[in-house]
């Protein structure tokens, strides 16, 4: 596993410039799914304290920091952190380098964690060490937000690889000059969705479409 974590972050890392491409594939029924999610993320971050675990290059920082008091994003790829410094933010965001596997520092709690497109790369034999971890984080009555892919918001080159013995689904992925990294992408029907999260958290939403879907949770 300690390989197929480092080709991700390898992967991502490679990626950081071209990675926004899948925010803006011409597709409106799509893109109207990630702006009504804009919408409700934006709500819930209205005041809170915002740890944002793999951020990428700050695509939902920036909608987090126009209503929330302060975010902290971090991120293991640097260039992803370099591109995430490039958007305009409103409140104070501190971006740091880190691995959401070993976060630094669990005396600071937050109002709110938000997880962009990640859950579906974490394997599922270590739900419960994310699941722990987070509640750490978690001040009284805080909240834990995460979108992700359906099967449809992928685009026609994602070739399924093979599927591990913890039933991790593991994908080819190309940069566009071709380069070709292996990393986990699993999918979720929404039941297994309630199921997994049922059993830690209260499901405050879950919202299933076509493209994405999306969750609030508050620890039990
Ligand atoms: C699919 S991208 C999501 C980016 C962003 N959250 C979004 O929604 O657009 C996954 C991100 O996870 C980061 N990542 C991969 N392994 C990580 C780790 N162990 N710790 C923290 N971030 C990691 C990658 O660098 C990448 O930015």
């Amino acid at each position: 596993m300690a390989d197929k974590r480092s080709e991700m972050a390898h992967y991502y890392d490679e990626r950081a410039g071209e990675y926004e491409q899948i925010y803006f594939r011409d597709d409106a029924a799509r893109r109207k799914e990630i702006d009504d999610e804009v919408v409700r993320v934006r709500e819930l971050a209205i005041d809170k304290k915002v740890l944002e675990i793999a951020c990428g290059t700050g695509y939902w920082t920036q909608y987090l920091s126009e209503t929330a008091k302060h975010v902290t994003a971090i991120d293991i790829a640097p260039q992803m952190i370099e591109e995430a410094r490039k958007k305009t933010t409103i409140c104070p965001v501190e971006f740091v380098q880190a691995d959401l596997n070993h976060l630094p520092d669990t005396s600071e709690k937050y109002d709110l964690i938000a997880l962009g497109f990640w859950f579906s790369h974490h394997p599922r034999q270590e739900y419960d060490l994310l699941f722990n971890s987070l509640k750490s984080h978690l001040a009284p009555a805080g909240k834990i937000w995460m979108i992700d892919n359906n099967p449809p918001a992928e685009g026609p080159t994602q070739d399924s690889s093979y599927l591990d013995e913890n039933g991790n689904n593991f994908k080819k992925r190309f940069l566009s000059d071709g380069r070709e990294f292996t990393i986990i992408k699993n999918y979720f029907s929404e039941s297994e969705l309630r199921e997994i999260y049922g059993q830690q958290f209260k499901i405050e939403r879950l919202t299933f479409g076509r493209h994405y879907w999306a969750v609030a949770l508050m620890a039990m």
